[in-house]
């Protein structure tokens, strides 16, 4: 098997984009925004909250990719796929943000930097939604402001993005 030689340049990422790419994925449940518990989510559905982000994207000059998933493995294989082809990512991983280890693990490998949000305050609920398995290896959390979490994370995300472009030149 042909093997890398070790001066051979490691591409940039974004070397190749014009505009920065994010990716936003939703976990589980979150496809039933709108109906789900609306004292605690809000009645914006998750159709409406895409639909907003990619109106702000263009406004802010991103190229924006959503996605959504009941399936821990599923969120598992996009993470991946995003890997060299984003410049950050933001999720919401819903219940898996208090047990996924796989998640994670994922957002370690792929080495994207990463903006957690949250539509509730998960510090104002349960004990059990206190705990992320994610808080600490995220750029920063945004939680606690509704479907207005993820404009909040998209700003965010440009910001984060035109960071880390500055400093690998
Ligand atoms: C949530 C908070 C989680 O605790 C919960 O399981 C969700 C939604 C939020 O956006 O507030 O599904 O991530």
């Amino acid at each position: 098997m042909a093997s890398r030689s070790k001066s051979a340049p490691i591409a940039k990422p974004h070397a190749r984009r014009e505009t920065p790419a994010v990716l936003v994925v939703h976990g589980p449940n979150l496809n039933l925004l709108g109906e789900r518990e609306p004292a605690v989510y809000g009645s914006t559905t998750l159709g409406q909250i895409d639909g907003q982000l990619k109106g702000l994207a263009r406004d802010l000059g991103l190229t924006l990719e959503t996605f959504q998933s009941n399936s821990e493995g599923a969120i598992v294989d996009r993470i991946q796929q995003a890997r060299g082809k984003c410049d950050v990512l933001v999720i919401n991983p819903g219940a898996y943000t208090h047990t996924s280890v796989a998640i994670r693990d994922a957002i370690a490998a792929v080495n994207i930097p990463v903006i957690e949000v949250h539509l509730s305050n998960v510090y104002r609920r349960e004990p059990f939604r206190h705990h992320s398995t994610i808080a600490d290896i995220a750029h920063g959390r945004i939680m606690g402001f509704g479907a207005e979490s993820y404009s909040l994370a998209l700003r965010a995300a440009r910001t984060v993005a035109e960071e880390s472009r500055r400093r690998s030149g």
